[in-house]
């Protein structure tokens, strides 16, 4: 296993290109399931999550090519049972199921279980498709579904935490190939369900409405092969102006979407970071003093869960308290143990995090829990004093392209190391 060793106290400077949204390519990915035809999707970014997904649509008997950021997918004959070894490994997985259940008529897909962050239950996927005519039981580990016609319907698909993104995305997939008329409401407004909607209306489809909670599908008969960018990296984007404010540097961030980020960039300015627009380009570095901020993580267009995280090393920093809560996923605050290793204080007090900022940090081995635990603790050994050794890489590697190797770029000390 792959650690990254870095030396703290270098400012990031430079210019970095945004890479391909993984949240987006996903369930694209998954929607190639729903043509015999070729479809070429572009901007894909080189992750490990994007191989299992790739691996996934394999194992269902598609055709996959990757040729650099350029994949080819042609799901000619394909079969609707999903393997449960390659499913466990990624949650992102369950969007298979609408594109079976809409192709052939039947799935059967194992459960993806719990995560590192929260429950993550699907009942919200399987209210929707049940919605449109689809019988479910769930039996040894596996969701079976079958659904003889598939006829559409109205359907509400809010939970406890708001909409869900990927309950969205597999609802639309069956409902594009559904009989009649499929209205969502409380449907998921994330840019990465604008793109997934962009990319089945580029297939034929007809969806109106994505981006607002109301989303209505008219059903055709067939879709056709398409070539298809995918958006910018929201995330990413985020993680490196957070990390240009925090070194005390400066990042100008290449092909990245402002127009998806607006809670964020509003934070890091009311937090006193400067962030200035040249159309695409986004130029960020820190003011003259940083301020502390309250941040609540909402569906989009709040802020997101998923730079939670990160934000909370940059208030680590800020002296002040900062209140920090988390209202999508209630497990979301592994790093924060981590953090504290570091020199960090930050007492957790239900769903939120008190930051009280301003303590020196020092570098020290931790370990990467998931996915933005792990972008938030090299933000913090970026800027700890001496070498932080940042262990189980491997998260990191599921949704941040050449994360070392863009670091290194922009002056960070950086280096993959083998855990002893
Ligand atoms: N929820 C339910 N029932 C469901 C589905 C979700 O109660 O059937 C709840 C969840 O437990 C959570 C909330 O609804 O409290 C929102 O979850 P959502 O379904 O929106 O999450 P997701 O679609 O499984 C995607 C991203 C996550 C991101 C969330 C929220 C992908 C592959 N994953 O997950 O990304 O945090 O939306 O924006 O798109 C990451 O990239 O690090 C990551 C975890």
């Amino acid at each position: 296993m792959e650690s990254l060793s870095i030396r703290g106290g270098i400012p990031l400077h430079g210019e970095v290109t945004i890479s391909g949204a993984k949240n987006a390519v996903l369930p694209i990915m998954a929607a190639t399931l729903l043509t015999s035809e070729p479809c070429v999707i572009r901007r894909v970014p080189d992750l490990s999550d994007v191989k299992f997904m790739g691996q996934i649509l394999a194992s269902l008997g598609a055709q996959v090519k990757f040729e650099g950021s350029i994949l080819t997918v042609r799901a000619e004959k394909i079969k609707g049972v999903g393997d449960y070894e390659l499913i466990r490994k990624m949650r992102g997985s369950i969007c298979i199921l609408g594109p079976l259940l809409a192709r052939l008529h039947k799935a059967k897909v194992s459960l993806p279980g719990g995560c590192v962050i929260g429950s993550r239950p699907i009942d919200l996927h399987l209210k929707g498709l049940k919605a449109l005519g689809v019988k479910l039981s769930i039996s040894n580990g596996y969701v079976i579904a079958t659904a003889p016609r598939l006829v559409g319907g109205d359907l509400f698909l809010g939970g406890r935490a708001g909409p869900t993104v990927l309950g969205t995305a597999n609802v639309l997939m069956a409902a594009v190939l559904a009989e009649g008329v499929t209205i969502i409401e409380s449907a998921a407004c994330e840019p990465e369900v604008v793109d997934l909607a962009g990319f089945l209306n580029a297939m034929g489809a007809k969806i109106i409405g994505a981006g607002s909670p109301t989303i209505t599908i008219t059903g055709v008969r067939e879709l056709h092969g398409v070539d298809y960018e995918v958006i910018p990296d929201r995330i990413e984007a985020a993680t490196f102006a957070i990390a240009a404010a925090a070194t005390d540097g400066e990042i100008t961030l290449l092909g990245s979407r402002p127009d998806h980020m607006h809670a964020v960039l509003d934070k890091l300015r009311e937090a006193g970071v400067k962030v200035e627009r040249h159309g695409p380009a986004l130029t960020v570095r820190r003011g003259s003093r940083l301020k502390p901020v309250d941040i609540t993580t909402l569906p989009y267009a709040g802020f997101p869960t998923d730079v939670q995280a990160q934000m909370m090393v940059l208030m680590a920093l800020t002296p002040g308290i900062s209140i920090i809560t988390e209202r999508i996923f209630e497990a979301r605050f592994m790093h924060v143990s981590e953090l504290a290793r570091l020199g960090a204080d930050i007492a957790i007090e239900g769903p939120s995090a008190i930051v009280k900022g301003g303590k020196p940090l020092s570098g020290a081995p931790v370990m990467a829990s998931d996915l933005r635990a792990s972008a938030a603790l090299v933000i913090a050994g970026l800027i700890a004093k001496g070498t932080t050794l940042v262990k189980r890489i491997y998260h990191l590697d599921r949704g941040y392209e050449n994360i070392d190797a863009k670091l290194r770029q922009l002056g960070a000390r950086i280096e993959r190391v083998e855990e002893s």
